[in-house]
């Protein structure tokens, strides 16, 4: 399923010249001059990713905490500000999964899209919605006929960078992003956490085993196979998935349950990279999640620190496995990692319609004009 991967020829050599003295000197200068150079730039980037970082924070409890209710609230039975619904093009089937495409104002609040999948529509959609993955293998995938005037293309990812192949297709072709991360013009993450009206009533369900981890894509390249074997020798971990025990999506909630803890490990560690092994298959199970992917900071934009356990809180696997032990050993402890679900409520999107919703949104609320020259510089 997954498209071909290129990548560039890596030919680095470089020969040494016998170069005559005053050479070397224009060379030494010229060295120099780069160098200085090229601190300061570091310095200015430095600086203007930290006040990213900074505008970022402030903006993302908003995104978070609100949710769904607050959504519903503001457009549930308003009549639309635009006339008309938007045509929304959906190109493929995500990974040929169908679902329904009427549901953004029965589960959501969100009205004014009209999905469709019959391509015949497309000179007259508002709006089409390519998921990546299912138009990577090759550039025919995406619409072959001109673009209507006004028509926007959504580009739609869920996977990492590393699972996301010839970004350069999209090249000066899409307009919006819809995707995990934070900076994504249409930002639609594999979960959230909403704050409870009242105080909740949250039991940790009953535990007669240690350690569960399902994996069913077995590469051992990813750093997540190396912490796995360092951390399997001072700890009985469960398999799950692919060669393991079998996992169906009927029983993975209640097997994972019976577990204290559920290694959510990601495959690759990116940006906002926190995927349904979090969301779904640990907090939906009331187990608590062992983390590895983005840092901890990324994490805490999420979901409460002592929500999760990360990796990198631990100098190495031996010490996560000692700590993990203790916290078998004093339940007092372990429970201490539950009180934030007195407040909050875990929420997973493990279907697709949220994030084709999150789109029509988005799209009734941008009408700006936009265009991205290049997928590629920015996810990565
Ligand atoms: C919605 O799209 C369908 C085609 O998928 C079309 O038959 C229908 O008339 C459209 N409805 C509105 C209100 O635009
Ligand atoms: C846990 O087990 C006890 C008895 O062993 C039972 O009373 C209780 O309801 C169980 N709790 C859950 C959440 O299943
Ligand atoms: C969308 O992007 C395309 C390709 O860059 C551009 O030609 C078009 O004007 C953009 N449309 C809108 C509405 O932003």
């Amino acid at each position: 399923m997954i498209c071909s991967l290129s990548f560039p020829a890596a030919d680095m050599a470089s020969k040494a010249p016998t170069a005559p003295p005053l050479k070397t000197f224009i060379f030494y200068i010229l060295i120099s001059f780069l160098t200085s150079f090229s601190v300061f730039a570091m310095l200015r980037y430095a600086a203007n990713a930290k006040v990213d970082k900074i505008c970022r924070k402030v903006e993302m409890p908003t995104m978070y905490y609100t949710g769904e209710s607050d959504s519903k609230k503001t457009t549930r039975g308003t009549t639309s500000t635009t006339e008309g619904d938007l045509v929304i093009l959906v190109w493929t089937w995500p990974y040929g999964q169908k679902f329904p495409l009427d549901q953004c104002a029965s589960l959501y609040g969100i009205s004014g899209c009209n999905f469709t999948v019959d391509r015949s529509w497309y000179s007259r959609a508002d709006a089409v919605i390519l998921h990546h993955r299912d138009v990577c293998h090759s550039k025919t995938q995406l619409p072959q006929e001109p673009r209507p005037y006004n028509q926007r293309w959504v580009w739609f990812n869920l996977e990492s960078p590393r699972h996301s192949p010839n970004l350069h297709f999209m090249d000066n072709l899409i307009n919006l992003t819809l995707n995990y991360r934070r900076d994504a013009d249409i930002f639609s993450p594999y979960g959230f956490v909403k704050r409870a009206n009242s105080p909740q009533d949250f039991r940790i369900p009953n535990k007669t085993k240690l350690v569960a981890w399902a994996v069913s894509n077995w590469d051992p390249s990813l750093v997540r196979v190396a912490y796995y074997n360092q951390l399997k020798k001072h700890l009985n971990i469960d398999m799950y998935g692919g060669r393991n025990r079998p996992l169906s999506p009927g029983n993975t909630i209640s097997t994972i349950s019976q577990y204290k803890f559920y290694l959510a490990f990601e495959n690759s560690l990116n940006q906002d990279y926190i995927s349904e092994k979090l969301w779904h298959n640990s907090l939906l199970s009331g187990t608590l999640p062992v983390v590895l992917g983005p840092p901890r900071e990324d994490y805490e934009l999420f979901l409460p620190s002592d929500a999760f356990i990360h990796v990198n809180d631990f100098p190495s696997a031996k010490e996560l496995a000692a700590y993990l032990h203790f916290l078998d050993a004093n339940d007092e402890h372990y429970r201490r990692y539950f009180e934030w679900r007195k407040r909050l409520q875990p929420i997973a999107y493990t279907y697709w319609t949220k994030h084709y919703c999150n789109a029509c949104q988005a799209l009734r609320q941008q009408p700006n004009y936009k265009t991205i020259p290049s997928l590629a510089k920015w996810y990565k």
